[in-house]
């Protein structure tokens, strides 16, 4: 669970904080190595909420092991809320409930490591659970080593209840409470792995959460950003609920890199709502974009074909792909998204989702996937296994709502790629579009002069449209974005920042208004953050 009622009143809060002595924090972006790839496993709330207990834990398990998702690579089992009881112990412990866990959580973690897993928990940051079971505020540290003792090395840190003190932003509470948690698990002897909830909260509006995100790589090593995926027995559409996740999820590709990971929540495929095209396209996507892969079904029960694809090795690869750059949108058009990404070997992927109504026709030339159009490639159809050659484009039909993927192998000599796709601000999500000497932000249209090439091999490049690839993006002297000969000298130079700020030489922000302007850089202002192409190197700093 992530979200729920909260209501953010002020309330007291103490202050310890400032008690907490100084520990090195090394964890996440800064030690790559606690989690190199996405995690991947079980997690029981999407599919149970608070109906856990051993026997659900044990059971899935063997499932897991029998069914072979353990062997390709599944191998988490991670508890959410509802598993403890609702009054700490005599010295402030938190304690499992032992109706539900009869042979207590630290038998259960031992019983995953000897089956092979590690296991995980849930708590939260707040005063309570979203629950309502005992929170860790002012419990931090025994928390941390309670967990520790029990043989846990995943934590998942909610954020309900968490309430701002003396007119703080609630934001800044957040990154009080995380970031000394973040110290906490990271100092740990073993340090735990960090899944951070804050991002979700603010969500609903684009320049806290964006400010939110900024500091979140840093302090863990995924996080879930936005809704809660629908549960099992929730009203409404589920594939609208993966959509909702799946657009905010392209919004924050530029903070993905290895050692941290966006979240954009659990695969649910046994949900009632689901088609089949549906359940393998949101298992295609996550993978596609290098998420965390945490099944929220009854493993047991699932069909065969399911597992079949859960199991994907292609796929697989893909998402615990070592570069871990997260697909991004290349275009998007009434019915299509298309994505691209690197991958660690040089090949570049291709994934293609139908999110129309209907079944649907489209061309992708191959050079706006950043590939040389004189060239040959090989192409693995991830679902299927077959190879085909493609030059200059690849045709695809798909049916509503399915997805597809290639893995594209290129030749010797043609191994050169360049970051190219969509610009787009995150906030209004149009994209930046070109037109003879002008660009404005329109309606995604996926025509070349929505699709972009990022030259340079630095924090500084050129944007030149492949509508005409002798022009670059400019920051013309009167304040307006425009297009010039690429020959134009240093008002075609730009930067992108973490805070999604796309700057150019003379210190101005590009934004989408006045079609599209150039704008004194500002944190609070949505129409300023720009999604890119995946692979930019990002400059350093805040803008
Ligand atoms: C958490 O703090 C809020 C605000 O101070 C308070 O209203 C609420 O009762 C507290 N909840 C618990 C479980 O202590
Ligand atoms: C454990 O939880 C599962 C899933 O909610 C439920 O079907 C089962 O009856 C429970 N078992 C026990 C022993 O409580
Ligand atoms: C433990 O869980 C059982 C079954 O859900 C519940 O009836 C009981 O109240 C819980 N005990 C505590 C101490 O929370
Ligand atoms: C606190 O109490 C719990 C349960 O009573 C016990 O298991 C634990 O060892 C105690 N912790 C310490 C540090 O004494
Ligand atoms: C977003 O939050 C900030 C304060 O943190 C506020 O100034 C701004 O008006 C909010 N934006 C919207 C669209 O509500």
């Amino acid at each position: 669970m992530t979200r729920s009622s909260a209501s953010w009143v002020t309330p007291a809060r103490m202050a310890s904080l400032l008690m907490i002595p100084f520990l090195p924090a090394q964890a996440s972006v800064g030690d790559v190595g606690l989690l190199p790839t996405p995690p991947m496993g079980f997690n029981n709330w999407a599919r149970f909420e608070c109906d856990l207990n051993e026997t659900l834990f044990t059971d899935t398990a063997q499932s897991m092991v029998s069914r072979g998702l353990l062997d390709a690579g599944y191998n988490r089992l991670n508890l959410d809320d509802c598993w403890m009881q609702t009054e700490r112990s005599a010295n402030g412990s938190l304690q499992w409930n032992t109706t539900l866990f009869p042979h207590g959580i630290p038998w259960l973690a031992n019983y995953a490591r000897e089956h092979g897993f590690h296991l995980g928990i849930y708590e939260d940051a707040g005063n309570a659970t979203c629950g309502g079971y005992p929170g860790s505020l002012n419990h931090e540290q025994q928390d941390a080593d309670t967990f520790a003792s029990w043989g846990i090395d995943y934590l998942k840190l909610d954020g309900c209840n968490i309430y701002a003190e003396n007119g703080q932003p609630l934001r800044d509470e957040y990154k009080d409470l995380y970031t000394q948690w973040h110290k906490i698990l990271s100092g740990m002897s073993q340090p735990l792995i960090f899944s951070e909830s804050a991002p979700a909260y603010f969500c609903t509006n684009e320049t806290d959460w964006m400010r939110v995100m900024d500091w979140i790589p840093e302090n863990g090593e995924l996080a879930r950003h936005s809704d809660d995926v629908l549960v099992y027995s929730g009203e409404g559409s589920a594939w609208e609920s993966i959509m909702t996740n799946y657009d905010y999820q392209v919004q924050v590709a530029r903070y993905q890199q290895p050692g941290y990971y966006n979240d954009p929540d659990f695969l649910i495929p046994d949900h009632p709502g689901l088609t089949d095209d549906e359940k393998k396209s949101h298992f295609a996507l996550w993978a596609s974009f290098g998420a965390p892969l945490i099944i929220s079904a009854y493993i047991p029960d699932l069909p065969e074909e399911v597992i079949t694809f859960l199991k994907n090795k292609d796929f697989i690869d893909v998402d615990q792909d070592p570069l871990a750059q997260q697909a991004a949108l290349v275009t998007r058009d009434a019915n299509f998204d298309v994505l691209t990404r690197s991958l660690a070997n040089g090949d570049r992927l291709l994934t293609v989702l139908n999110r129309g109504k209907k079944t649907s026709k489209t061309t992708i030339p191959i050079s706006q996937l950043g590939l040389d159009s004189s060239c040959k490639y090989r192409a693995r159809n991830l679902w299927t296994g077959a190879v085909e050659t493609i030059k200059e484009s690849v045709e695809i039909t798909l049916d509503t709502h399915a997805t597809i993927a290639y893995r594209i192998t290129p030749p010797r000599g043609c191994t050169k790629t360049t970051p190219t796709g969509m610009i787009f601000n995150t906030a209004s999500s149009r994209c930046l579009t070109a037109s003879s000497d002008k660009v404005t932000f329109s309606t995604c249209d996926a025509k070349n002069s929505q699709v972009w090439s990022v030259l340079g091999s630095g924090s500084k490049f050129t944007l030149s449209p492949l509508s005409d690839s002798s022009k670059c993006l400019s920051a013309s002297k009167d304040g307006s974005a425009s297009l010039v000969s690429c020959k134009g000298g240093s008002g075609t130079s730009w930067s992108h920042f973490m805070t999604g700020h796309l700057k150019s030489a003379s210190g101005d922000c590009l934004a989408d208004s006045n079609g599209a302007s150039l704008e004194t850089c500002d944190q609070s202002v949505a129409g300023q953050i720009m999604g890119l192409p995946s692979g930019v190197k990002l400059a350093s700093g805040l803008f």
